[in-house]
């Protein structure tokens, strides 16, 4: 059975690398948008200019959560531009063009192909928790596997010293999901910093000219100049789709994650502990970055 994936996203740049990669795979079920780099109407918005782009409007697009389970977000437009894809403003297709489903929609394909679908969640965790509160334990366990985009265990955060943005932006859905017993696999911080998008890969991809990879280059440039300090913009996103496909990738180490929710400066960090009787998750410790760019770089070249 070939790999179905229903992405939790917030498109932002690496969120659009990300849907572009999986969608160059023939992978992409839907796309769950949510509330997280930008508003859930933005990144809506930015969900249909991706698919218009790409030429794949057959993919059905689900509307999320507008707001998070703890707090209300204040992302930080810079990281993403404007229009939260590096200031390319594409212009916004006719929704009618579209086809648009809920989360019923997430919970009859779960269920009418049990152990076929992986989740991928490369936002806040804010999809997931309702989906967890909505469906039936039935539905849950025919879920193959949750792949997430999010915290920071053994390395400092990206939004505080101790929280990972998409963990931070609602910490509460976060707990949720992390504790749930489902099979999940954590792609954190600790191994999307090893994966760095350079100036060099950016020009490999425009030599290649087209409309979209004049897009990526664009976008691109836009990241990478938010994180002059690397010399490139970290692939957060697109690691965890990749691990979706190929588990190689990374090395992995069972932990007890929880959520810290009750200390103020502490907010929404992620922190392991080993606990037999708790449900363990499959924490990201190691990154073969070759092999994943390489992945990376050549599927985008299709
Ligand atoms: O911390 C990185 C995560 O936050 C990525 O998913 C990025 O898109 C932002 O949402
Ligand atoms: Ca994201």
């Amino acid at each position: 059975m070939p790999y179905q994936i229903i992405l939790s996203t917030d498109p932002g740049i690496d969120d659009a690398l990300a849907i572009i990669f999986l969608s160059k795979l023939k992978v992409l079920k839907a796309i769950w948008t949510t509330v997280g780099n930008n508003t859930l109407e933005v990144c809506t918005h930015n969900a249909m200019k991706l698919l218009e782009l790409l030429g794949r409007k057959e993919i059905p697009i689900i509307k999320g959560a507008a707001q998070s389970l703890s707090l209300n977000l204040d992302f930080i437009a810079e990281v993403h531009g404007k229009d939260g894809l590096g200031n390319t403003f594409l212009p916004l297709p006719d929704a009618s063009s579209f086809i648009w489903k809920n989360l019923d929609y997430i919970i009859s394909i779960l269920e009418e192909n049990p152990g076929e679908i992986t989740i991928v969640s490369i936002g806040p965790l804010t999809n997931l928790a309702i989906l967890l509160q909505k469906a039936s334990k039935k539905t849950l366990n025919s879920i193959k596997e949750i792949i997430i985009m999010g915290g920071a265990v053994n390395v400092p955060g990206n939004v505080t010293p101790y929280a990972e943005f998409n963990i931070y932006s609602d910490p509460k859905a976060a707990k949720l999901v992390l504790t749930s017993k489902l099979p999940m696999i954590l792609v954190g911080l600790d191994i999307t910093h090893k994966v760095i998008l350079t100036e060099a890969h950016i020009q490999v991809i425009e030599a290649k000219r087209s409309p979209l990879n004049e897009f990526i280059a664009k976008m691109s440039r836009y990241y990478l100049k938010f994180h002059k300090r690397i010399q490139g913009g970290y692939l957060h996103d697109p690691l965890a789709a990749a691990v979706a496909i190929d588990p190689s990738l990374i090395t992995t180490q069972d932990f007890f994650i929880d959520v810290i929710l009750d200390d103020p400066l502490k907010f929404g960090q992620t922190y392991p502990t080993k606990s037999r009787e708790a449900p363990v998750i499959s924490v990201g410790v190691d990154v073969n970055s070759e092999k994943f760019l390489n992945f990376f770089m050549n599927t985008l070249l299709k």
